[in-house]
């Protein structure tokens, strides 16, 4: 049995605050969650996107009413394609218009797109003003909400504007996960088979002794798998609150998985980038002598179990290499790549040569047929 609640603590310039990550089935708990922040009487906005609005907008906005809140709410359109500055003004002009002032907070409710947003609006309104994660994907519980990175897609550069922004608290009701669509639930999978890879071998074997349940969203098995996920980044995060060195072990499956996101021009989804760049990834791994053969072919069989891509189709070795070495992530000119110098155990490696990339590339590509 899982807790019911952990305790995130953040940076230490920010004198040793912590917000709690709750686990809940439903969202009638919310309203004494939002009752131990203390705001009585305050506003708050919750920020939500079109497709999240009609299925759990009303029950959430209930809830902080009970919790004596004035609320109002904000509809962003669903999909990255909105992530970018223009829709935040948008959230700035109607807080302006609902006369919010520095104590008052946004609530975000949905998928990492809306959660990002939404604590990249808190952090520069007003420089900076309190808000909270309602995560509604399965990524944003247990990847996106947790960690404070708030941010928008500047041109054609992801997350290239943004800040870090601590959540005051994350409530997480796994009950939501029922109406999520298939694709976006194996997107979250990408980014929990890497928390295996990353810090926890006996975690990755779980995983795979529970695939049917989870596959097939038992609530309890998944507030297991959601609760242990969140248990890894917590604890990486918390080491490394503003990445200066292990939080990038979170990166894994991301260098190679940014460019091809990139270069399928996002018609893949996140997740699934990342399970490709993780085939590559173990592939590195297993040639630098840190994974063995067997090792190797089952990370590529685990993340195809759970319907997840292990190689890609349309692309050249090159443009991968190419997009790969323009990643943000890269420092002083050498890419910071993540491999696993044991299975469930990653290291940042700062000396991967081009031939040795370009190798591992050749790996995750799909012959096209002719
Ligand atoms: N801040 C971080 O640390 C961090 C980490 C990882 C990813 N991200 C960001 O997260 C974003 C991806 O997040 P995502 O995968 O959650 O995508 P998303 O927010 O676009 O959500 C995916 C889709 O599912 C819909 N949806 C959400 N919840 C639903 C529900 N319960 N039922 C039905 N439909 C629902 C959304 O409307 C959307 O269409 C990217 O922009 C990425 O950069 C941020
Ligand atoms: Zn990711």
């Amino acid at each position: 049995m899982t807790a019911q609640r952990l305790q995130v603590e953040s940076l230490k310039k920010d004198r040793g605050f912590s917000y709690p990550i709750v686990f809940e089935r439903d969202f009638a708990h919310l309203s004494t969650e939002i009752n131990s922040l203390k705001r009585k009487g305050r506003k708050i906005c919750v920020v939500t996107d079109t497709h999240v609005a009609p299925f759990y907008l009303e029950a959430v906005k209930k809830a902080l009413e009970e919790a004596g809140q004035t609320v109002t709410s904000y509809i962003l359109p669903a999909g990255e394609a909105h992530k970018n500055l223009e829709e935040v003004q948008g959230i700035y002009e109607h807080l302006i218009q609902e006369h919010f002032d520095r104590k008052d907070m946004l609530a975000a409710l949905g998928g990492g797109v809306v959660g990002d947003m939404t604590g990249f609006a808190a952090a520069t309104y007003l420089r900076g003003i309190d808000f909270i994660q309602i995560p509604t994907t399965l990524l944003a519980q247990v990847d996106s909400s947790i960690g404070g990175k708030t941010g928008v897609d500047f041109k054609q550069y992801k997350n290239m504007v943004g800040a870090f922004h601590q959540p005051r608290l994350v409530y997480m009701n796994v009950a939501v996960l029922k109406t999520l669509p298939e694709k976006e639930f194996s997107c979250g999978i990408g980014e929990i088979l890497k928390h295996g890879y990353i810090r926890d071998k006996e975690y990755s074997r779980w995983l795979d002794e529970h695939r049917e349940d989870i596959l097939n969203r038992s609530q309890d098995i998944c507030r297991e798998m959601i609760w242990r996920s969140c248990m890894i980044k917590k604890t990486v995060v918390e080491n490394d609150p503003t990445e200066q060195g292990e939080r990038a072990v979170l990166n894994m499956g991301h260098t190679i998985g940014h460019a091809v996101e990139k270069l399928k021009n996002f018609t893949m989804l996140h997740g699934e980038c990342v399970s490709v760049g993780c085939a590559a990834s173990a592939y590195l791994s297993m040639k630098k002598g840190y994974l063995t053969k067997e090792e190797y072919v089952h990370i590529k069989d685990q993340l195809r179990s759970f319907r997840l891509p292990v190689t890609v189709k349309g692309l050249q070795t090159k443009e991968i290499l190419s997009a790969t070495k323009s990643d943000k992530k890269m420092e002083n000119g050498k890419i910071k790549f993540v491999l696993m110098d044991s299975f469930g155990h990653a290291v940042i490696d700062n000396n991967i040569s081009d031939q040795e990339l370009s190798e591992a590339i050749g790996t995750i590509l799909e012959e096209e047929d002719t």
